[in-house]
């Protein structure tokens, strides 16, 4: 039981997650620890976002001279870097390239990542709370350099799935399908330490996300079960709205106080339309991660996230995710259960 030891550092703990898998290679745990360095790298970019554009005085330069990049941007080169050489990656998909993303040659691995290098864009500047999202697979094509059949896996056959939210603190959640554990970084030595052993989400809560601007084109079932839970009624206490704009963080104070998060359709949607979020790298990992911690994730026609087929790197979907009990009620009012 994790919540015994203390002072567990996160490469600590991706030691023990290989130890609970036999046929453990240490490959899933180099990449860990190499995407635990990417960590480390974009907060303390992050935390000195707006000095370094203060320091470099002189437009878009820092004091080393060098272009200050935008975060997104270097979040997304900081991962590449260190992911293209680490040996255990075949192929990459990030929300920042169109294509799939190769590895260095003689560096290809049996292990393919999908990344959002940095969500919550419209929070960058702002010092709101962002995030990386990542979902790892094991790869389907037999050797060398990796292909889009390596990626496009439906969620359940993830192998490990987590987010590093920069925020007040810079806190990483990881799963390699033995329960949720995060990890807090001690900027003073560099470190995760664990400081959210077995994480498990509410079964009900107080709190839904959603972006209420688009309530005028909400479908009847969407917006009687937004009604449902801020009216409250009987013994049930009525909910009160939290959204960041920044899934991660949306996500993860949900995952940690119980609430529900939704991001569906509406009558603005065309009839291709799947909503905002994207599968590979936002919805597939996050609905790993709350599954392991004890939540649901479905779409707004009621199909399980994790076991859709992506048929596309960037491929959409719509989502509602979070507390078990607010998922299943959701899932009512979808099917007209209730409403
Ligand atoms: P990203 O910054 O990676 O493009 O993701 C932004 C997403 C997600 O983080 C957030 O939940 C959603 O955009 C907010 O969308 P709205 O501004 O439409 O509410
Ligand atoms: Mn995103
Ligand atoms: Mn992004």
């Amino acid at each position: 039981m994790l919540s015994k030891r203390k002072g567990i550092t996160v490469s600590r703990q991706i030691m023990d997650d290989q130890q609970m898998h036999p046929d453990a290679t240490g490959e899933l745990t180099g990449l860990l620890n190499d995407l635990v360095v990417a960590g480390k790298i974009i907060s303390a970019e992050v935390n000195m976002a707006g000095l370094a554009d203060i320091l470099g005085q002189s437009g878009r330069t820092n004091i080393q001279g060098e272009d200050v990049q935008k975060l997104d941007v270097f979040a997304n080169q900081t991962i590449k870097r260190r992911m293209e050489q680490c040996g255990h990656v075949c192929v990459m998909a990030s929300e920042e390239d169109d294509d799939i993303i190769p590895v260095l040659d003689g560096y290809e691995g049996n292990y393919t990542i999908a990344f959002d290098p940095l969500d919550g864009s419209s929070n960058i500047d702002v010092n709101v709370s962002i995030g990386t999202i990542f979902s790892i697979h094991r790869r389907v094509s037999a050797s060398g350099q990796g292909d889009e059949g390596d990626l496009l896996q439906k969620g359940s056959r993830q192998v490990a799935a987590g987010y590093i939210i920069y925020g007040s603190s810079t806190v990483m959640v990881y799963t390699t399908g033995n329960g949720v554990h995060g990890f807090t970084l001690d900027p003073s030595v560099g470190e995760f330490f664990l400081s959210h052993p077995d994480i498990k989400i509410p079964e009900t809560s107080l709190y839904y996300s959603v972006n209420e601007a688009y309530a005028h084109h909400w479908f009847d079932s969407t917006r009687n079960y937004i009604e449902y839970l801020k009216t409250g009624g009987g013994d049930r206490k009525p909910y009160s709205l939290r959204y960041i704009g920044s899934l991660v963080a949306d996500f993860h104070r949900n995952l940690v106080k119980g609430g529900v998060f939704l991001y569906t359709r509406d009558k603005t949607s065309d009839e291709k339309s799947e909503g905002k979020l994207r599968l590979l790298y936002e919805a597939a990992p996050l609905a790993m991660i709350v599954e392991q911690a004890g939540g649901r994730a479905i779409t707004d026609d009621g199909r399980n996230i994790l076991e859709i087929e992506p048929r596309g790197l960037h491929q959409r979907v719509p989502l509602i995710i979070g507390s078990k009990g607010d998922v299943d009620l959701a899932e009512k009012f979808l099917r007209g259960e209730m409403g």
